[in-house]
């Protein structure tokens, strides 16, 4: 990307290494700056960087480098920052931009307070998230810095026009920018890197100081050679980095060797349960933290996975399934399950990333929970007040359940927590539960606008409050609910319309009473929940793909097995049986307090209908797909009321009306719904689904009569709600193929 006008007109590295010679040729090669002039004490690494044309012009001295200089960056050991801000200073332009890249910045900010007396508004610390163990500016790389992140860490009284300036560079450098506090970064970094880094370099030694070391590394496996990579890193910069971020590293140091010493006595009273709970624990974090290294965490080179589902047309639609249990009991059931006293034991669980993503949370906070295993899992409840302090944020993915549900569970804890999850979960709003949840006494911060991440604050003690909801929203009531087993006192919840009631089900049975009076549910907080058993049916939310499959497929003819039809979810098959749909329901039977039933379903012709306003809680995940069906219905379909759709994982009916007209399909978009003309006809396209599995979703079944192929982008998130999706559609007749990237 080349800029029309270089951003600066001559930078200054001090300190040709590494990461100073790669940010120099990176700048060079992108035109970001007229200039680049490098001062280094190692005059044979200037002359290097002259011949790999990683610089164009080599100065005497720091303070020559430094003259006329509008960007100065420090890419010197941290501990030699305060000797070259003194040797630059004299010739300093006072306007000139300051930044450095070291691993640690409260030391830097430290030296340069002793050198200027304060820290100037237009010195911005910086540190790139990027490295490898080689040194020197011959292996300096242009490309080092693409797809890594740069933190910086402005100062409260920073220049905004400075931070801009340094965060396009960096940008322009192919880098991605974040800021932080000093403090933050000092931790965060003494967590994720100088403690590993400070381990491999222990390891290794003490590996070599055994008497049969050769041997050791002759023998030493893949395993020793990934752990230990990081000890081949360069010595002086790392004892720097360990000397300035002293206090830091040893806070983490400790928890550390509590935690090895704990494994250490494990070991020598064979305790196999603790070394059990403790690699689990290990390994499930790693597995999800792989799904967060891809889109969250500090430290990455894997860029987030991208799916592409490519639909050929038409295709048929029999067989005899069962779909991925249900997310909302999912979730419920592992959170009441860590809350319980006694054991727990789940089955059906749905193995999607947003259910998955609140069992690790409880893992996160001390709660032994084995499995999934198949849909089994087995929680080890630590009682109503068991919970313990998670060590960092809460990651909860794409969940919007998760996170307004927690925030009502965490509110009350003795802890403080932070809540964070991507960047659809990330613009969704919270105020809608963190209003209530202050009203009751809860202290919770929030970003802009009421969205995440959500801080919150403990030791709260909560009261019990009644609360009529502005909204149908079964998540702000579940979140009251569960405050409300804390609060002291009833708490109360009025609904506008009936929503999914699996809270007030699920509660009931883990014996914990919840008071039902018309539109209104209430409990009393102290009491507590004893563990159980339960059986997560299939997916009224999944099953509905299927169910507008098979009704708009020549010839199909499908079978769904134990599916929740709890009266507050069928808004989907009363809404088809409007249109037209053939949709027959038998084996009903209750299932763990959940009505369950098998479903079968044939093509029907679909008529347009208005779509009554009381069917739309009761049906507010089904519409993407409902959309699909209203489009081969003859006559019109209106819906209204709707305007919870537009807060979803994406905004649903403007994102359904733009994938709809990208295969031709012509609506009309309102502020509360759509009205879809039927009898439409779905050429091939590309549409984007915005990340929301359901819009993904949703156009694979619309292939099924389709007239050309289609290709639907964004669909990772298929497997928040339904992992398998693709191998199921592919069995019934769907003819789809998922590409990854
Ligand atoms: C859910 C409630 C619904 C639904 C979501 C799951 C739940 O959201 O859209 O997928 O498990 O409580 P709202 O209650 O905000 O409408």
């Amino acid at each position: 990307m080349a800029h029309q006008a270089p951003l600066f007109s001559r930078v200054a590295v001090i300190g040709l290494g590494l990461i100073g010679g790669s940010l120099a040729a990176a700048i060079r090669q992108h035109g970001l700056a007229t200039t680049v002039v490098a001062a280094d004490r190692r005059a044979d690494e200037l002359q290097t960087g002259l011949k790999l044309g990683v610089i164009d012009e080599a100065a005497e001295s720091i303070a020559a480098a430094v003259k006329g200089a509008d960007l100065v960056v420090l890419a010197v050991p941290v501990r030699a920052i305060e000797p070259v801000l003194e040797e630059l200073r004299a010739n300093l332009d006072p306007t000139a931009l300051i930044t450095d890249v070291g691993s640690t910045k409260g030391s830097f900010v430290a030296s340069v307070r002793a050198v200027f007396g304060e820290v100037p508004a237009n010195v911005i610390p910086g540190h790139p998230i990027a490295g490898s163990e080689k040194s020197g500016v011959s292996a300096a790389r242009a490309n080092l810095f693409e797809n890594h992140k740069v933190i910086l860490t402005p100062l409260d009284d920073h220049q905004p026009q400075a931070l801009a300036r340094l965060t396009a560079l960096w940008e322009g450098c192919g880098a991605t920018v974040l800021t932080m506090s000093v403090e933050r970064h000092d931790e965060v970094l003494a967590a994720t890197s100088h403690l590993p880094h400070l381990i491999a370099f222990s390891l290794v030694d003490t590996l070599a100081g055994e008497d049969d070391n050769l041997d050791i590394f002759r023998y030493a496996a893949g395993g020793f050679r990934d752990f230990t990579r990081i000890a081949a890193s360069d010595p002086v910069m790392w004892h720097d980095i360990f000397l300035s971020n002293r206090d830091a590293v040893l806070r983490v140091i400790d928890h550390f060797n509590q935690d090895l010493e704990q494994l250490r006595q494990a070991i020598e009273r064979q305790d196999g349960a603790l070394l059990l709970r403790v690699f689990s624990r290990a390994k499930a974090a790693r597995e999800h933290f792989s799904k967060m290294l891809s889109g969250q965490a500090y430290v990455t080179t894997m860029n987030q996975k991208q799916v592409t589902f490519h639909l050929s047309p038409g295709g048929s639609m029999t067989g005899d399934i069962r779909v991925p249990g249900d997310k909302s009991m999912s979730h419920r059931s592992i959170m009441l399950g860590a809350l319980a006293d006694g054991i727990t034991e789940v089955e059906g669980f749905l193995e999607g990333e947003d259910s998955l993503a609140t069992l690790q949370a409880f893992r996160d906070m001390g709660v032994t929970i084995e499995g999934p295993d198949n849909g089994y899992v087995k929680i080890h409840g630590v009682g109503i007040d068991g919970l313990q302090a998670p060590r960092g944020p809460l990651y909860l993915g794409n969940s919007g359940t998760g996170m307004r549900l927690f925030a009502g569970l965490l509110a009350a804890q003795a802890f403080d927590t932070e809540l964070t999850g991507d960047s659809s979960l990330s613009k969704r709003p919270m105020g809608r539960v963190a209003d209530p949840l202050r009203l009751m006494g809860a202290v919770i911060d929030t970003a802009d606008g009421g969205r995440p991440p959500l801080r919150i604050k403990g030791g709260q003690p909560l009261k019990g409050i009644h609360y009529d909801m502005p909204m149908a929203s079964a998540q702000v009531k579940s979140c009251l609910l569960l405050a409300g087993l804390y609060a002291d006192g009833t708490t109360s919840v009025t609904e506008p319309a009936p929503t999914r009631d699996h809270t007030e089900r699920m509660l009931t049975g883990f014996g914990y009473p919840v008071h039902r009076n018309g539109a209104t549910a209430a409990v009393n907080g102290g009491g507590r929940l004893a563990a159980t058993r339960i059986d997560v049916p299939a997916d009224i939310s999944s099953a509905a793909f299927f169910l507008v499959a098979a009704s708009i497929t020549p010839g199909a003819d499908l079978t769904l097995r134990h599916v929740g039809i709890n009266p507050t979810r069928t808004g989907v098959i009363n809404i088809l049986r409007l249109m037209g749909g053939d949709i027959e329901l038998f084996n009903e039977r209750e299932v763990g307090g959940e009505p369950v039933a098998d479903i079968r379903v044939r093509q029907a012709p679909l008529k347009g209908i208005r779509i009554p306003e009381r069917e739309v809680p009761l049906a507010i995940d089904e519409f993407p797909v409902l959309f699909i069906a209203a489009t081969f219905a003859e006559g019109e379909t209106v819906l209204t009321g709707a305007e919870e759709l537009r807060v979803k994982e994406s905004d649903r009916i403007q994102v359904m009306a733009d994938g709809l007209a990208a295969v031709g399909v012509q609506t009309t978009v309102t502020d509360d719904g759509i009205i879809i003309p039927g009898g439409q006809s779905i050429s091939g396209g590309t549409v984007d689904s915005h990340g929301d599995h359901r819009i993904a979703m949703s156009f694979a079944v619309a292939s099924l009569r389709a007239e050309g192929d289609i290709k639907v982008l964004d669909c990772a998130n298929v497997a928040t709600s339904f992992p398998g999706f693709v191998e199921l559609a592919a069995g019934t007749g769907i003819q789809i193929r998922a590409e990854e990237a």
